[in-house]
């Protein structure tokens, strides 16, 4: 997986628009504005494959990306906006519960945080629930580049303490710095199932130590 060959496939409004499970899906949740169609950009390294916005609600149904013919990148619609009117919150919440409880092919839930602020009720609710159905998940805090590397540290700290996470559990990020995009696009590539790219053979077995 190199992230290289990435293609916009469809958006789905309705659970029946979603493309047959043939291959895994790697979803991005998060609160509206926190940058989830950035860092896809980013991972993928297309600027202007996804819109982003300053408009929070930019994203409203499940975009669909194919990458390297081999997995899905699905941009989820964000939530945690109050502009939009209630029912369409409502439908909003519904699409996306009914997606990740029945989608058999969902391989990992990425879930994308701000590392400026501090967490939001919604974020630890969706990260309970994702426990809760033993949905795999990967929390992200992304804007790192706001912060210095000591504010990074304690921010990621208070944010892995709200959420019972270990420094491996997650990772730092920036859209704007390309920070942790390595190290998110091995993650993913490991969730997903998918080979990696070529490279030299696994090291043999350590020999066992017969003292
Ligand atoms: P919705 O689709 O509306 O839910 O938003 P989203 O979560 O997809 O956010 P989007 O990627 O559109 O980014 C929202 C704003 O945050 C834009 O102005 C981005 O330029 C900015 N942004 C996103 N990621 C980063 C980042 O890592 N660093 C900085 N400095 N800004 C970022
Ligand atoms: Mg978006």
């Amino acid at each position: 997986m190199h992230f290289g060959n990435v293609r916009f496939l469809l958006s789905a409004h309705t659970i029946g628009q979603l493309p047959p499970p043939d291959r895994p899906d790697i979803a991005f949740a998060g609160r509206s504005n926190v940058g989830k169609s950035s860092l896809i950009n980013r991972l993928v390294n297309r600027t202007g494959l996804v819109k982003t916005s300053g408009k929070p609600g930019k994203t409203q149904s499940l975009n669909y990306f194919l990458v390297d013919e081999a997995l899905y990148l699905v941009d989820l619609p964000g939530y945690g906006f109050a502009r939009v009117s209630q029912q369409t919150r409502r439908a909003w919440g519904e699409l996306i519960s009914r997606y990740v409880e029945t989608r058999p092919s969902l391989a990992c839930v990425v879930v994308i945080m701000d590392l400026r602020h501090e967490l939001k009720t919604l974020d630890r609710e969706l990260i309970d629930w994702l426990r809760f159905h033993r949905i795999p998940f990967l929390p992200v805090y992304t804007k790192a580049d706001k912060l210095s590397r000591n504010e990074q540290q304690k921010n990621a700290a208070v944010l892995d303490a709200g959420l019972t996470l270990t420094p491996a559990g997650r990772i730092v990020f920036s859209a704007r710095t390309g920070q942790g995009v390595e190290e998110l696009r091995r993650r993913l590539t490991d969730l997903a199932g998918v080979p990696a790219e070529p490279g030299p053979p696994p090291p043999p077995p350590p020999l066992t130590d017969p003292t």
